[in-house]
């Protein structure tokens, strides 16, 4: 069980939180005519999200209104462990808003990978809430009472929910090809590290609000589950360049080992094109092109032709678009694991900084 995090500081929840069990991905397209409204809906947003991840009990409005929550938690608000991200994307700068000059400088339209089936209808987006909760129940309520008071000033544009496993049987949780996920990343706990890594600074070319803010992209990638399960362990292993059953690298024992990349003494390899050494070669400028990764299992039931429609909401965070996320994903293109996997979906985003306190709302600095 998580705490609740703190709602208010200078970044947002659901960042450098662990990632909870259960999460909603919702894009939203906006909807208000003015700058002005535009402003009433963002401190809507975080009031409601404020409520919500302090939990409390909601004020009774007398016999003749509708109750003020749906209840679905009982008549107490519980926390659960609640975080709500509100991240801004490239369309919300359009111009409908007078925003132009406001918007960060990477944030644009998702870029089309070679390997990727972007399905446009299902990617971007003006807003994007990322709320996540110990239970899915906790989300399922978030999501409903943020739509039922943002009612009219916005509308969903595309929304993908995903899981967490439990530790099967320790250490990172698997993703839906059975490998563990998560395993190389970046200590959230080393300040230093997430300020050269995750959180974006004003200056040299960006707007001076987005300090604090962080770079959120998701992509959402089908696995072709019905292949992969006919390939052997060993190609499987040899893809990812890591153990199914530990997660340890090829070249080590332990989960949480360094890989080695050249010369290894016990004559294991791992591949050229293998993705862990792809994504991080572990060379002097890589160093600087890691992210924050915090991805979710996501199973969507059957397609059409009854084939299974399952995959990785994978979600990065990131201090610079281009330098980090983007590199590392142009260097993945054509590797063995394209043939296992379909992106369709997602967007580039903002999550914006957090609000400092009660009076402050998300979204104040940049409007
Ligand atoms: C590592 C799977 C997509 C970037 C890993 C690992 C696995 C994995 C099993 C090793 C464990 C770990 O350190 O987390 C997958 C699957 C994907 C996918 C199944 C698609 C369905 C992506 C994408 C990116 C990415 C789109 C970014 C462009 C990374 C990075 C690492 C990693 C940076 C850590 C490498 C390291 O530092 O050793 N992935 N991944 N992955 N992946 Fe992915």
């Amino acid at each position: 069980r998580s705490a609740a995090p703190a709602f208010h500081g200078d970044h947002q929840q659901g960042i450098l939180t662990p990632a909870q069990r259960s999460a909603a991905f919702v894009a939203l397209d906006v909807t208000t005519a003015s700058r002005a409204e535009l402003g009433d809906l963002l401190r809507t947003i975080t009031e409601r999200a404020r409520f919500l991840t302090t939990g409390g009990t909601p004020p009774d409005p007398g016999l003749t209104a509708p109750p003020r929550d749906s209840g679905v938690l009982g008549p107490t608000v519980v926390p659960d462990g609640l975080t709500v991200t509100l991240s801004v994307g490239a369309s919300l700068f359009d111009g409908r808003y007078g925003l132009a000059s406001a918007k960060p400088v990477k944030l644009r339209t998702m870029d089309e990978f070679p390997d990727d089936s972007l399905r446009r209808e299902v990617c971007d987006g003006d807003l994007l809430l990322q709320v996540c909760a110990d239970d899915r129940d906790a989300v399922t309520h978030a999501v409903r009472e943020i739509a039922r008071a943002t009612r009219g000033g916005m509308g969903v544009r595309w929304r993908q929910d995903g899981f967490v496993s439990p530790p099967r049987p320790s250490g990172t949780p698997r993703n839906l090809m059975g490998f563990k996920d998560g395993t190389s990343n970046p200590d959230t706990g080393d300040a230093a590290l997430m300020k050269q890594l995750v959180w974006a600074h004003g200056g040299s070319g960006e707007p001076a609000w987005v300090t604090g803010g962080s770079y959120h992209v998701v992509r959402v990638i089908r696995m072709l589950v019905e292949f992969w399960d006919r390939v052997n362990l060993h190609e499987q292993e040899n893809m990812i360049g890591r153990r199914r059953d530990t997660g340890a690298p090829l070249t080590a024992s332990a989960e949480h080992d360094d890989p080695h990349f050249e010369n290894d003494p016990t004559g294991d390899v791992i591949q050229l094109d293998a993705h862990i050494r792809l994504a991080n070669p572990r060379t002097k400028a890589s160093a600087d092109q890691r992210m924050l990764r915090r991805a979710y299992n996501y199973d969507g039931g059957v397609d059409a032709n009854g084939t299974l429609d399952m995959g990785l909401v994978f979600v990065a965070f990131n201090q610079d678009l281009d330098r980090q996320f983007v590199a590392v994903q142009k260097r993945l293109a054509g590797e063995p694991l394209t043939d296992y996997i379909q992106p369709f979906g997602g967007g580039y985003y903002f999550a914006l900084p957090g609000a400092r306190d009660s009076s402050d709302w998300l979204g104040r600095s940049m409007l």
